[in-house]
């Protein structure tokens, strides 16, 4: 789907950075929706299957509630490889830890989302959490006040690869934000309006099925 080189390259930009593994973004071109997360976990560099570690698992509740299968969807996220931390609990051995990337991060895999955007072509963008948010539309708002309705707007993608610069798209897109499905596990009480923000969005999928039938 991606030219091999555009990745090798993305893979060369994230090398100096406390990262590893490469998990691919999976998706048919024009999907009803395209899902972009933070950066996989553990289980999912082990396995190479996005969302399919403990987020995952809520995150397979958002698609059932949505009435979606992965096929029907793209999913992807805004860096491809897992940025770790070691770690030692006190009486445990050292371990690596998953942290939030950070903006050199995405920056080096900017090229690999925008790429993937031009080539699946999806109807709404649903950037999960604040990293998908920020590397999108450049704001960092609390995610209580832009989730759960669509957003009209140009993006953002990377201009200079050396400088890690970014542009706005020429082109407007439709997009709606909602809460990262890991923030659901820590914080169950944002699980209400996380059902309501999937159920507003539904409505707009039932919407464009009626719309499509012949
Ligand atoms: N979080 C993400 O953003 N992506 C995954 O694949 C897993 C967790």
């Amino acid at each position: 789907m991606l030219p091999e080189q555009l990745i090798e390259r993305c893979k060369e930009r994230i090398k100096p950075y406390a990262c590893e593994g490469f998990v691919y973004g999976k998706g048919p071109r024009h999907p009803i929706l395209m899902f972009v997360g933070e950066a996989p976990g553990e289980t999912e560099i082990e396995n190479g299957i996005p969302f399919s570690g403990r987020a995952g698992k809520e995150f397979n509740h958002f698609l059932d509630h949505l009435g979606v299968t992965r096929e029907d969807i793209f999913i992807t996220s805004a860096v491809r490889s897992r940025p770790y931390k070691w770690g030692q609990p006190r009486g445990k051995e050292k371990r690596k830890y998953n942290r939030t990337p950070n903006q050199k991060e995405i920056a080096a895999h900017a090229p690999i989302l925008d790429a993937e955007i031009a080539y699946a072509e999806p109807k709404v963008i649903v950037p999960m959490g604040r990293i998908a948010y920020w590397r999108l539309l450049g704001e960092n708002p609390r995610m209580e006040e832009v989730t759960g309705s669509f957003i009209t707007s140009p993006i953002r993608e990377l201009d200079d690869w050396d400088k890690n610069t970014y542009r706005i798209t020429a082109d407007t897109y439709t997009l709606f934000p909602i809460y990262h499905p890991a923030a659901i596990l820590y914080r169950r009480r944002l699980e209400t309006a996380m059902y309501e923000h999937l159920d507003r969005l539904k409505a707009y999928l039932a919407i464009e099925k009626k719309d499509k039938s012949p």
